[in-house]
């Protein structure tokens, strides 16, 4: 089936999402926008988020022609999509319920942590889509504000962002969890720096592979798989500088980010 899978975040942190499914359908096309003119979304209040994300997926799928959308961003998950899946006549997935079933299907002893932006932590989206897996979990989560503006600005190793990730982690430390999960497209690329804070007895659980997974699923189910062989073609747009975009992206996602196309909001 032609048309490209279209994906978004509010900058680089979807780039995890992407990297885990160029990797497992290495023949799809894909688009990828990143929001970086407007990131960050997880300090805004969510209904401005939730506008952001009905415009990117729309025209993912007028201008780009996307067979099926990946919200690639927790805050933007934690939005809302149900308004999002009428407005959009393709399917939608999300990485919060891959990465809850991913969490529950981890933890040994039932007691796990979530991280997220303040937006998605606040929202209780994981509180209820954990709920919903039907598993008994004692669950503790935290905001990590400052871990996204690093990624963003490409630090991702050092003292700075150690100390900040003991002071945020403290709590799940202290909780003793056997599993954490990542619960921000962003925080993979810090994922070194966690689990050193975390320890050895704790499993970082990230969302990338579960939602490659899972878009695999979808698109199966809906008959959209292409299935041709050979490599995809492989689109990145961003609404802030594209030679910033292109530059970290490229660091950040590897070698199929060697171009980056403009993209701008419908104003
Ligand atoms: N990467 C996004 C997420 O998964 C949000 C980062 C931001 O605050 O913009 O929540």
């Amino acid at each position: 089936m032609s048309g490209p899978i279209g994906m978004f975040d509010s900058g680089f942190g979807g780039l995890t999402v992407a990297r885990a499914v160029i990797d497992l359908l290495p023949s799809e096309d894909l688009v990828y926008v990143g929001d970086t003119g407007r990131y960050p979304y997880g300090s805004k209040p969510l209904p401005d988020v939730r506008g952001y994300a009905s415009e990117l997926a729309s025209s993912l799928v007028t201008d780009f022609g996307a067979k099926a959308i990946v919200v690639a961003c927790n805050t933007a998950t934690a939005a809302g999509l149900d308004d999002l899946r009428a407005e959009v006549d393709v399917p939608v997935i999300d990485v919060i319920t891959p990465g809850a079933k991913s969490l529950v299907a981890t933890t040994t002893t039932g007691r796990v942590g979530v991280i997220g932006t303040v937006g998605t932590i606040s929202s209780g989206a994981y509180m209820r889509s954990i709920a919903a897996t039907g598993v008994p979990v004692n669950l503790v989560s935290a905001a990590c504000p400052g871990f996204v503006e690093f990624v963003e600005r490409g630090q991702i190793t050092g003292d700075e962002v150690t100390v900040l990730a003991e002071r945020l982690l403290a709590p799940i430390v202290d909780a003793n969890v056997d599993a954490l999960l990542l619960g921000c497209t962003h925080y993979p690329f810090l994922a070194r720096i966690i689990s050193d804070v975390m320890g050895p007895l704790v499993t970082l659980v990230s969302s990338a592979d579960e939602t490659a997974f899972a878009v695999r699923r979808r698109l199966g189910e809906a008959g959209l798989l292409r299935d041709v062989g050979g490599r995809g073609v492989h689109r990145f747009a961003s609404s802030g500088d594209i030679n910033v975009f292109r530059e970290l992206g490229s660091r950040l996602l590897g070698p199929e980010l060697d171009h980056t196309e403009s993209w701008a909001a419908p104003r």
